[in-house]
């Protein structure tokens, strides 16, 4: 079997998805997102450092994926600790859980399943090291199986928005290579795709990286969705020519008022979507909601180095010493989102209230 595929559980006529991460035997394995769609290439996860360096670089990336690299990466730091003292090897974790969580500071999927972790490891504070690093493990395990669920959840709640010949345009990458199966934007997709509904997507290319170039388009491709990949700049002319009846893309933290973080870019899809009366749809699971952020503006925004944008690809295309600014995600207002989805159905403005009475 090819170990880059998985064949979904839950379906038959789900196509194949790319699996972003595999643990075996002890061993943990993502598939390095910078290579795509040029080459499929699984890497081996040796060390803590290897798998902070990872996540910085973004060969695993999106945030349940983050999360869930976050929580083996944490095993991986551990392995070596097990014959400590119960005392030392939580502290121990605590450092090595702050050290991940420093890899990048938006995506709150990546503190959730970080303190998820610990807060496993405490409860288990009497048992000697060697079994609360046996429960981590099961508890990252764990994880990475309930972001499969949360994903078909989302999909389930999403898929009637999907209508028959209608076109759907999504932003970044927030699919199966972000999560660990069906994905949070595109799980209504594969769920629509899989019952018959003819539609077609439209993936801005999402510079600098290129994530619905490199990866969006590539994932829908493979499963046999009919994609169009358009430049950012491209979105507001496929508009205005009647093209998009629906945009629904991802997101990396969504504040208690239903502000959402997002690819640099979202918040201006966003804008086009209220200035052409479409609905702006952010699919989302609960671990990427962050009821300790009250607003999109304490969120911090990561910002990435100057080269992403001075280069496309290897090669440059700025002046040498360019000034340049590189935030690698945006803010969008909750009062320009029609509704999140979530894996509890989708919710609806007044966000602090709806957010609230599901999740508290
Ligand atoms: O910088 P990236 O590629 O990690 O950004 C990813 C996104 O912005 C995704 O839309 C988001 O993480 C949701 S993934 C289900």
């Amino acid at each position: 079997m090819n170990p880059h595929k998985q064949t979904s559980t839950t379906e038959p006529s789900l196509p194949q998805l790319p699996q972003t991460l595999r643990w075996d035997n002890g061993q943990f394995f993502l598939l390095d997102q910078t290579r795509l769609p040029l080459e499929t290439f699984e890497e081996r996860q040796d060390s803590v450092v290897q798998v902070w360096n990872s996540i910085k670089q973004l060969k695993v990336r999106g945030a349940p994926a983050i999360g869930i690299a976050g929580a083996y990466g944490l095993v991986v730091a551990m392995q070596e600790h097990q014959t400590l003292a119960n005392a030392d090897y939580l502290q121990e974790l605590q450092r090595q859980a702050d050290y991940l969580d420093s890899s990048r500071p938006t995506a709150v999927n990546l503190r959730w399943a970080l303190q998820r972790m610990v807060g496993k490891a405490q409860s288990l504070a009497n048992e000697s090291a060697g079994t609360i690093h046996q429960a981590l493990t099961e508890e990252a395990i764990a994880i990475h199986e309930e972001d499969r669920v949360l994903c078909r959840g989302i999909g389930e709640a999403g898929v009637l928005l999907i209508s028959e010949g209608s076109g759907v345009l999504t932003h970044c990458n927030a699919g199966s290579l972000a999560t660990s199966e069906l994905g949070t934007a595109t799980s209504p997709m594969y769920l629509a795709h899989a019952k018959g509904t003819r539609f077609r997507v439209y993936a801005d290319e999402t510079r600098p990286l290129l994530q619905g170039a490199r990866l969006t388009s590539w994932e829908l491709q493979q499963s046999g969705i009919d994609v169009t990949l358009i430049c950012d700049n491209m979105a507001a002319t496929t508009m205005a020519e009647g093209l998009i009846d629906l945009v629904i893309v991802g997101t990396d933290r969504v504040a208690a008022n239903g502000d959402v973080a997002n690819k640099i870019g979202t918040l201006g899809v966003a804008i086009l979507a209220k200035h052409f009366g479409i609905p702006f749809y952010v699919a989302c699971p609960y671990s990427t909601i962050d009821f300790d952020t009250p607003s999109g503006t304490e969120i911090t925004i990561e910002e990435r180095d100057a080269n992403e944008v001075t280069n496309f690809g290897a090669r440059p295309t700025a002046p040498d010493a360019m000034q340049v600014r590189n935030p690698a995600f945006d803010v969008t207002p909750s009062e320009l989102v029609s509704g999140l989805i979530t894996e509890r159905g989708i919710l609806r403005p007044p966000y602090t209230e709806s957010l609230r009475k599901q999740y508290a």
